[in-house]
């Protein structure tokens, strides 16, 4: 199978909210990207942070930020956290009725552009759409809370995405998001997945680090033998 180098983005979700920049430099040396959860009580029953408190971590750090908007109308606020500088912004297919038109406005923005597709929701529709992303986001729980138990049958969405994206040569980092852990990382990588949100798995581990290293390399052993 023709997969990049799986990276892996811890999810602040299960961070210390009072201890959040040591929290992040903790990972800072060995994670790829950050994941940052935005949730607006509204698409998702859950409230987490937003704007001001993004920009103000973006300063904290030098990690790439790969912002998750659970938000109803993301054309409202998505543009925004590009220019803020947030390296990926991924939003949702199920609240945004124009995702194309969308993906060009934070690709000029400067920002890469990624599209989610919560747990029951199909991947069918969207797979034309990919040309004008750069991440596809498959959530392996329903979105909203962390410390969920990942569902393996959502890894089938995985499949029909890889063999998409390979068929058509496109240039997209599948990310799978909800219960990564050592014990669930394994089977993402195989079904096709390159890119590995981890909250629990990364922040709930006595040492979040080492936790990082280990997800990334077991992901890296699975895509060996795939
Ligand atoms: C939940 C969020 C996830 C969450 C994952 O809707 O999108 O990013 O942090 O947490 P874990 O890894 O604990 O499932
Ligand atoms: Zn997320």
């Amino acid at each position: 199978m023709n997969v990049p180098a799986p990276i892996v983005a811890p999810s602040i979700l299960a961070a210390d909210f009072a201890r959040l920049a040591d929290e992040v430099h903790a990972v800072e040396s060995v994670a790829d990207w950050l994941h940052v959860d935005v949730m607006d009580n509204h698409f998702v029953p859950n409230l987490t942070i937003g704007l001001p408190v993004v920009q103000s971590l973006l300063a904290a750090t030098s990690l790439p930020f790969d912002v998750h908007l659970m938000i109803e109308n993301p054309r409202r606020w998505a543009p925004s956290y590009a220019d803020a500088g947030a390296y990926n912004v991924t939003f949702h297919a199920e609240a945004c009725d124009d995702p194309v038109a969308l993906a060009k406005d934070l690709r000029s923005a400067g920002a890469k552009a990624g599209l989610a597709i919560d747990r029951d929701t199909p991947i069918e529709p969207y797979l034309d759409l990919l040309p004008s992303f750069d991440t596809l986001l498959i959530m392996t729980i329903k979105a909203g809370f962390g410390g969920q138990r990942f569902i393996p049958e959502l890894l089938d969405k995985v499949r029909t995405a890889r063999r998409h994206v390979n068929a058509g040569h496109l240039e997209l980092r599948i990310e799978v998001d909800g219960g990564i852990a050592a014990e669930t990382i394994e089977q993402a990588a195989e079904a096709g997945a390159d890119a590995f949100v981890a909250g629990t798995a990364v922040y709930g581990a006595a040492d979040p680090a080492a936790a990082v290293t280990r997800l990334r390399r077991l992901a890296e052993r699975a895509v060996a033998r795939a």
